[in-house]
């Protein structure tokens, strides 16, 4: 079977290797791979800056955001043969800290917790992988085509929790969003705003390919202006920056009105410095009661309702994210970027 691997920390180590077929345990489904997601994780794997092989391999599979059909379930277990299913990516620390013991592995304290296709595990980027059932969850079978973008929706639900959350320590009734950066995990932070009844408004630099489109096919406003003019003038009750980008980042931050809760998802290159008045943001974010959290990853419960949400969105507008399917043969082509790229994904189907 073939299997997308990299030596991580080695630039140009992408390969797909034929490797022998998995062999399910006692509680594991096998499943057939039908698609891999690229994000910015996995360009990172690829260009051999982040990522760790699992003990005593040299090699990693990658591919976190998976997709595939069961092709074997434990007997007595709640999956059958044919269901259509997404792997979790993150599993507990060993020890476990607080958080991993009571499920919330997505808050590890210890940093010690293991990820499938990025962190001491082999991933989903392979013709057939096994799961263990407690970290499988099964999706509407009209997701076929679309399950694959599960995993950053769950990222995205969680962040809408954890800013539900926070808004909810005082009275709390927002009516809008500013999500920044229309990549996947933007466009999909503005669909869950949508679904929740929010004036949704999407920040992105570019004027022209599918983007604004796929804003405005959502009911949800596209800008493209200056960051601080943006959030001067909506005033947005929230917002989810999906950019990483330090300029964006504080000129949310300079600019947010009262109570305003920030949720930083992206994760941003290191080394770049950035001329802010820290002072003065401070003084804003004290006198105004804002609040700023970082969310990355999510648990089972994430999951289960990003599930929810996809089997609810509009399955056109889900496809049209997918602005690229590349054959896992070709699969050195999804991580270089086009121009019109949103979601690229790699098929891994068997021909
Ligand atoms: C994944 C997360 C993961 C994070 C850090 C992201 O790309 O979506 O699930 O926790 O990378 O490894």
């Amino acid at each position: 079977m073939r299997a997308l691997t990299v030596i991580p920390n080695q630039t140009g180590s992408l390969e797909v290797s034929d490797l022998p077929e998995p062999q399910p345990k006692a509680n594991e489904l096998l499943v057939e791979g039908i698609a891999m997601g690229v994000c910015g994780t996995d360009k990172e794997i690829v260009r051999g800056e982040y990522g760790w092989a699992p003990p005593g391999s040299e090699r990693l599979v990658i591919g976190h955001e998976s997709l595939g059909r069961v092709r074997s379930a434990p007997s007595g277990s709640q999956f059958k043969a044919g269901d259509l299913v997404v792997g979790v990516v993150r599993r507990p620390d060993p020890v476990p800290c607080g958080a991993c013991a009571h499920g919330q592995f997505d808050m590890c304290r210890n940093g010690r917790y293991r990820e499938r296709g990025i962190k001491e595990l082999n991933g989903y980027g392979s013709q057939l992988w096994c799961v263990e059932t407690d970290y499988a969850v099964r999706l509407d079978p009209s997701l076929a085509e679309v399950g694959v973008l599960l995993e950053p929706t769950t990222v995205v639900t969680k962040a809408w929790e954890q800013v539900r959350k926070v808004g909810e320590r005082a009275w709390f009734e927002p009516r809008s969003v500013l999500v920044t950066g229309a990549g996947p995990i933007g466009l999909l932070a503005a669909l869950l705003g949508v679904q929740q009844g929010l004036d949704v408004h999407v920040l992105d630099r570019v004027t022209d390919g599918p983007k604004p489109d796929l804003v405005s096919d959502l009911g949800a406003t596209y800008h493209h202006d200056d960051v601080s003019t943006v959030v001067g003038k909506l005033q947005p009750n929230i917002v989810i920056e999906a950019t990483g980008a330090g300029p964006v980042v504080f000129g949310v931050l300079e600019n947010t009105g009262s109570y305003a809760i920030t949720c930083l998802t992206g994760v941003s290159p290191t080394g770049r410095t950035l001329s802010i008045d820290a002072g003065s943001i401070n003084r804003d974010i004290v006198l105004e009661n804002d609040a700023i959290i970082g969310s990355v990853n999510a648990n089972l419960q994430h999951y289960r309702d990003g599930a929810k949400s996809l089997a609810a969105a509009d399955a056109d507008w889900l496809n049209s994210l997918i602005t690229r399917r590349v054959p896992i043969e070709h699969a050195a082509d999804a991580f270089q970027s086009a121009p019109d790229d949103v979601k690229v994904i790699i098929t891994l189907d068997r021909a």
